[in-house]
């Protein structure tokens, strides 16, 4: 947003009353203060630094000396990668014996669980349920707490419309509505009640900003996109995250339209630190400084510190450019002392307000670690989490849900017995933990009444058909068949990007040999990302998105399968039919010759060879049961921009089923001084409904969900004529309106 300068009369004045108003500082502040006085620069740029452990390296390793020898001289005031009680405890203690006693942050990708694993984010997203994403944050904390860390690098809120870019995974799709309301939800589950409880870690938002619109949906490539498309589509799940409190923010890899993030005074100082008023500290991404000269912004190291450091990025993540350099920096007078301070003080505050000089052991207690890992009631909620994450995308002639007295079920396909690829690209880890595979979720669902006739058919990448007869010849003897197919675990992930984002290998050849055989075919499709899958679309019976559910995930896939649960969840982001369509999202804008019957003929935008709606979109997923909308009611139909209307409407279960719905309200401005994508989410409820009962939900809309930003980039309403639309999907509304804006 472009802000009027002041006239110099009320700067002066504004200047003078802030000074006189000055708060007093808090006990927290004062104890910040007194410690900066006695920090030499040395140790000073040492609170700056964070280093990886080695036995876990997220990123390319770079050395530099001994580490711990470097935390007993004071010269380190993070690590990442050190995790459990025993090991944070004797990390900790070289801290404890360098000069001044700064006890050390612990840092980890704490993302979709620790050691309880959750579903990954983008499935997480599906649920569209806060509660239970926010449930699923808390436990993570409270694991990972347990195991001596204070520190989680989640959540990932970057807005992502390119399945091609392999980190769609981590977070909540291509929406910003939905986006920052799950945003504020993972804060609040990572934080609890507040910093300083043995449960709450800090949460670090990342990636500011725009990664996720890497051109070509390649990881770490280039971003060059419009000021009002970072404001309207990118930066609201940050400012969302920020006002919920988030104690740290992690800049990205890419450059903003010409300026690399870490660089970036514009994104750092001007927005997060200055606009939005975040008082907690930024940390750069794994050598996201030093990667600075690759960009061509910085000639060397050194310079890379300099810029970063005065663009307002605090902590220097494995890039080793303020630790070799800043000392230097500073002598040279090429960036400020009050700035070191100032990051020095942010750093710290994190520090008291985690109550680590009170205890610096306090996280790392291995009596209190071995209470709180891997208990039932966590894994309690991963099943739950899991169940509501999961999409129904058809279900031909309702062949879900199963009977469970079925005598024959063939399990075909590479991800049948998969345990590992369950646990998705950023799950922690842990070679003794216990994943549950979908072979052995139908086990536990089923008594021995059932033969679960397996046959694996081909493997993920397999090239080769050999295993389709023994396949072929499963389905043949079964009554029903459930196959699952999909990506393994780390096709999807950091540095996973792929062009060809179709179900791999020949597993779609399996799906078409299986339901050749004319028996009713189940597809479960698991992936870290939107795949494509035309002939399953069009072919198989029934189809679950399953993504990669975490520890549980074979039990809840089981619990939909069998109707013990029924799905709610909905896409968080749009399933192309090609990768030709790519981006693909919901909330496009009209253009002056808009499509007709969905293709670009006769002139029209789009293609002459393929639809322009994604094969399965925005907010679309079925239920067992049946959901009917009624009585859309506006309180108003005429209001000004101070006033606000209510929508109401009403929904029945029309079905044989208890369910849930998740009820979308979109709007579209029709006219405005810039134009206004077609569709925006701007509310939603999810309802859960018994058969043959109502609800009704309501909306209030007002200034916020009617403003956006204008030519000259300011934020509010523009009087006018209104769309409301009301649906099960984005694209399929049920209940339309108009209203109008007035001055
Ligand atoms: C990723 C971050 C992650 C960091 C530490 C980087 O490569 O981009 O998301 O938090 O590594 O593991």
């Amino acid at each position: 947003m472009l802000l009027k300068p002041l006239p110099a009369l009320t700067i002066l004045l504004l200047g003078s009353v802030t000074f006189a108003q000055q708060k007093p500082l808090s006990a927290i502040d004062k104890k910040v203060e007194a410690l900066l006085a006695k920090m030499t620069l040395d140790e000073k740029i040492g609170q700056l630094n964070q280093y990886s452990a080695d036995g876990l390296a997220t990123g390319p390793l770079t050395e530099n000396g001994n580490k711990f020898q470097q935390i007993k001289e004071g010269k380190v005031g993070a690590m990442l990668n050190v995790r459990g009680a025993k090991d944070t405890r004797m990390v900790q203690g070289y801290a404890m014996q360098s000069r001044l006693k700064i006890p050390l942050l612990f840092g980890l990708d704490v993302i979709h669980g620790y050691r309880t694993t959750f579903p990954i984010p983008l499935a997480e997203a599906a649920s569209w349920d806060m509660r239970a994403i926010q449930s699923s944050a808390r436990v993570s904390a409270t694991e990972a707490a347990a195991g001596g860390i204070h520190w989680t690098f989640a959540p990932m809120v970057d807005i992502a419309r390119d399945p091609r870019w392999g980190r769609v995974m981590e977070g909540a799709g291509e929406d910003p509505y939905l986006g920052s309301m799950i945003a504020a939800a993972r804060v609040h589950g990572f934080q609890g009640n507040g910093l300083g409880n043995l449960d709450a870690v800090m949460a670090c938002v990342k990636h500011f900003a725009a990664y996720g619109a890497a051109i070509g949906g390649r990881d770490y490539n280039t971003v060059d996109i419009s000021d009002r498309t970072l404001w309207e589509t990118y930066l609201p799940p940050f400012k969302a995250a920020a006002d919920a409190g988030a104690a740290t923010f992690m800049n990205s890899f890419n450059e903003l339209n010409g300026i690399p993030a870490s660089g970036n005074r514009y994104l750092q100082t001007d927005i997060l630190k200055g606009k939005w008023h975040f008082k907690g500290f930024i940390v750069s991404d794994w050598g996201s400084i030093s990667e600075m000269v690759a960009h061509g912004f910085a000639k060397d190291g050194k310079q890379a510190g300099e810029e970063a450091i005065n663009a307002g990025n605090d902590m220097d993540m494995e890039g080793h450019s303020y630790i070799n350099n800043l000392a230097q920096l500073v002598k040279e007078k090429k960036v400020p002392m009050s700035r070191v301070d100032d990051a020095v003080r942010r750093i710290l505050r994190k520090k008291f307000e985690m109550g680590l000089f009170d205890d610096p052991y306090r996280f790392s207690n291995e009596d209190r670690e071995s209470k709180v890992l891997n208990l039932a009631p966590n894994h309690e909620i991963a099943r739950d989490v899991a169940r509501k994450s999961i999409v129904l995308l058809k279900n031909d002639n309702e062949l879900l849900p199963l009977s469970k007295n079925l005598k024959n079920i063939a399990l075909i396909g590479p991800l049948a017995k998969a345990d590992k690829d369950m646990m998705g690209f950023w799950s922690v880890m842990w070679e003794n933990d216990h994943l549950v595979s979908l072979y052995e979720g139908l086990q536990n669902k089923l008594g021995n009444n059932t033969n679960l006739l397996y046959s694996q058919g081909c493997d993920v990448t397999d090239t080769s058909k050999r295993g389709f007869a023994e396949a072929i010849a499963a389905a043949k003897q079964a009554e029903v068949v459930i196959m699952a197919v999909g990506e393994h675990f780390d096709m999807s992930g950091e540095a996973k990007s792929r062009a060809n984002i179709h179900i791999p290998g020949i597993q779609e050849d399996l799906v078409k040999a299986i339901v050749e055989t004319g028996k009713p075919v189940v597809v479960l499709t698991m992936s870290g990302r939107p795949m494509i899958f035309n002939y399953t679309a069009d072919h198989a019976n029934a189809i679950l998105q399953t993504w990669w559910l975490g520890s549980e995930a074979g039990n809840a896939i089981a619990d939909v399968l069998f109707g013990d649960y029924n799905p709610s969840g909905k896409l968080p982001m749009s399933f192309p039919r090609s990768e030709g369509q790519i981006p693909v999202y919901y909330n496009y804008k009209s253009t002056g010759r808009p499509s007709q019957n969905d293709l670009g003929i006769n002139y029209r935008s789009g293609y002459n060879d393929l639809p322009n709606s994604p094969r399965y979109a925005f907010g679309y997923g079925l239920s067992y049961t049946t959901f009917a909308f009624s009585d859309l009611k506006l309180s108003k139909n005429k209001f000004s921009k101070n006033e606000s209307t209510t929508v109401t409407c009403t929904i029945k279960n029309t079905g044989p089923y208890a369910g849930e719905e998740v009820v979308q309200l979109y709007l579209r401005q029709l006219v405005g001084t810039v134009t206004r994508p077609v569709k925006e989410l701007k509310g939603f409820e999810k309802i859960s409904l018994k058969p043959g009962e109502s609800k009704t939900v309501s909306f209030v809309i007002g200034k916020e969900q009617l403003s956006f930003y204008n030519q000259q980039m300011q934020w509010g309403t523009e009087p006018g004529e209104f769309r409301l639309m009301i649906g099960n999907s984005s694209d399929h509304i049920l209940l339309q309106d108009k209203f109008e804006l007035v001055n």
